[in-house]
């Protein structure tokens, strides 16, 4: 029954933006996976192991809909999008390696390294990290644009922000950490790259100071409930769905939200802060729908 209000978008809805969107998303990356000279064919072979595995792709659907939230066509920003889950795939390779996470089940396969060998994984990681910036560099115009995009990806993926975050979060434990600690490791090994992907889909479709400050407010709110999410994933979600291990966060004493907080803690803190981001985003209008659903789905997934 109605009540008169409109109804919120929710997991159902993003279902449309992902039918719409994730098969121009596959072929992007299909394509950057074809042999091209001077790769070696086991280097070649791994990237796209990791590249084109069941990924949710949410991060370039960010990109695309952050674009289209600004009134641009969402395929001129899929260099952008492209660079995007490059960036984040070098990222799962590295986290999974034995001297990180040493997990042994990505997307429901085993990982990188686990197939492939350490080394050959290390360098998998290495040679996404460097193509993502050649394909911002080269498949995006102005000048202007790529270089400004290319700025904004190695900020996200640098020393302050995903590999800070990802250093502190090494050394973080459940017992010795607090809340202000682990929002800032959040914020940089999840969130930087998530905001990354919201302001490089606006920066591609033009969009002006204002618009860019609320997609980066978004994509802030968006990316610390996204990893609030992935630990309580890890701490109640189902391997088989996850494609991924649970229980492990706790079994290494992990600094994470649900051993600070508690399970309804966190999730509740989560809702909240996807609330705010749908309505940091509101005055996109129905333009912006895409990015309220996904908002919505990153607290009902179960993957
Ligand atoms: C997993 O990210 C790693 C984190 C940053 C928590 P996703 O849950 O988006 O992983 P895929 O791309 O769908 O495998
Ligand atoms: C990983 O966080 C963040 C990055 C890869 C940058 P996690 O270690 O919690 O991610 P999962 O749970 O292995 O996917
Ligand atoms: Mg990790
Ligand atoms: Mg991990
Ligand atoms: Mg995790």
């Amino acid at each position: 029954m109605s009540n008169g209000s409109t109804p919120l978008p929710s997991a159902a809805a993003f279902g449309d933006y992902v039918r719409r969107f994730q098969p121009l998303i596959e072929s992007a990356l299909q394509s950057a996976c074809q042999p091209s000279e001077g790769c070696p064919e086991t280097l070649r072979q791994a990237m796209e192991y990791v590249l084109l595995a069941p990924g949710k792709r949410l991060r370039p659907m960010l990109v695309l809909l952050a674009a289209e939230a600004c009134g641009g066509e969402p395929t001129t920003a899929m260099p952008a999008a492209l660079a995007v889950e490059m960036v984040h795939a070098y990222s799962l390779v590295h986290d999974d390696l034995p001297a990180m996470d040493d997990d042994d089940l990505r997307r429901g396969r085993p990982t990188c390294h686990k197939v492939f060998g350490e080394a050959v994984a290390i360098l998998a990681g290495d040679a996404l990290l460097a193509l993502a910036f050649e394909v911002l560099a080269t498949q995006l115009a102005p000048p202007e644009l790529a270089a400004a995009c290319c700025a904004i990806l190695a900020e996200a993926a640098g020393p302050r922000r995903l590999v800070g975050g990802q250093a502190d979060d090494l050394q973080a434990t459940a017992a010795g950490g607090n809340l202000d600690q682990l929002l800032a490791i959040h914020e940089r090994k999840t969130g930087a790259l998530i905001r990354a992907a919201l302001c490089l889909g606006g920066r591609c479709a033009g969009a002006d100071e204002s618009q860019l400050a609320r997609l980066a407010k978004y994509g802030q709110l968006l990316g610390l409930a996204f990893q609030i999410t992935d630990d309580l994933l890890d701490a109640r979600g189902c391997e088989k769905e996850l494609g991924k291990r649970v229980g492990k966060d706790a079994a290494r004493g992990k600094l994470t939200f649900p051993e600070l907080l508690g399970i309804d803690q966190s999730a509740s803190h989560a809702q909240q802060l996807v609330d705010e981001a749908c309505e940091v985003i509101a005055p996109f209008g129905p333009r912006g729908a895409g990015l309220e659903s996904l908002a919505r789905f990153v607290l009902q997934r179960s993957r």
